[in-house]
């Protein structure tokens, strides 16, 4: 691993977000020289901004737009959809932010969903049946991401808790361990040995629970796009966006915690709970403000992401773990 000489988080802020993270991107490019990391070039690049990408033919496209849920108020606007579909983290297609066009390889029908592990009943449920079972809502969501930016996002999709009822899991468990698809064929980055595929997070049963934990089906009142996760996936709007898991194909409960894709990559850097703190910085860079995507703004980054009232309650008798990284 790499001894870095210079730390992101010794810059000021503006460049720890831009140029440090930037760079510390090539590295990665050259072969895990630089230790992993989350980067990317804050906006660069969005000048060619690609049209929305329209999904396949969907047998669900009757169930949007979704009655929006009120409860989840917001106080910055809505991020442009042109920006919040080809501004994206998709490692399977690709490095940078624009993978919205290599992520339509992907097929969605049939996608097959494994609910498994410590349940009584393990299954194997299609993913159309799964939504069409599901009360659909519309959710407006901070996402804030491990980088320094962020986006305000109109999710469609059901609450978690609606997937952990269905799976109903035995006293013993305690994690939800979940996983993206595993198709290098249709994922160039996943011919890459040296990452660890597939992409994997994890959440405590009680976070799943937790009346925050969204497993999402649309976005902008229609479909998902690919390059945004179809055909399922999490939002945890107090987590760094990373634990936001893209294109699951299984939920596996678990008693042991599930090692993440990233803390396999450079644990030092992210652990397994990942909630948003402005106050703890990444080892590299600070975690204070946020540059708001789609405008020039730059937002002071809230605790918990601004949902402490739902979650910090979550986090009680925890104070000794790393609850921040
Ligand atoms: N899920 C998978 N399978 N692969 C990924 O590379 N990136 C994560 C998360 N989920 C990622 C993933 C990161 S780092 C972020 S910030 C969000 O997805 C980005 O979601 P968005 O592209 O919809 O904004």
């Amino acid at each position: 691993m790499l001894i870095r000489n210079k730390r992101g988080w010794e810059l000021p802020d503006s460049a720890a977000t831009s140029e440090a993270v930037f760079n510390d991107r090539r590295r990665l490019l050259k072969g895990l020289a630089a230790g992993p990391m989350l980067a990317g070039p804050i906006l660069a690049g969005l000048g060619h901004l690609a049209p929305a990408f329209a999904a396949d033919a969907d047998p669900l496209a009757g169930l949007y737009p979704a009655r929006r849920n009120a409860r989840y108020p917001i106080d910055r606007p809505l991020t442009d959809e042109k920006f919040s579909t080809t501004y994206n983290n998709f490692y399977e297609f690709g490095p940078d932010k624009s993978i919205s066009r290599e992520a339509q390889a992907l097929k969605v029908r049939p996608w097959a969903i494994k609910i498994d592990g410590l349940v009584e009943k393990p299954m194997t449920i299609d993913f159309d049946d799964l939504a069409k079972r599901m009360s659909l809502e519309e959710r407006v969501y901070r996402h804030r991401c491990v980088e320094g930016w962020s986006m305000t996002v109109p999710w469609t999709g059901f609450p978690m808790a609606a997937l952990v009822d269905l799976a109903r899991p035995l006293g013993s468990a305690r994690y939800v361990r979940m996983e993206t698809f595993m198709d290098p064929q249709t994922a160039p980055e996943q011919r890459k040995f040296f990452y660890p595929w597939p992409y994997v997070e994890g959440l405590t049963i009680a976070e799943a629970r937790n009346e925050l934990s969204f497993l999402v089906t649309g976005l902008y009142g229609k479909t998902a796009p690919k390059q945004n996760g179809a055909p399922l996936r999490l939002a945890a709007p107090w987590k760094y966006g990373f634990k936001s898991i893209k294109s699951i194909v299984r939920f596996e409960f678990a008693e042991k915690r599930p090692v993440s894709y990233w803390e396999k990559l450079q644990a030092s850097e992210y652990g397994f709970w990942a909630n948003v703190n402005p106050e703890v910085p990444h080892p590299r860079w600070s975690q204070a403000s946020e540059r708001i995507l789609g405008t020039d703004e730059r937002r002071p980054t809230l605790m918990w992401n601004g949902y402490g009232e739902f979650v910090a309650d979550l986090y009680k008798g925890l104070e000794k773990e790393r609850l921040f990284a």
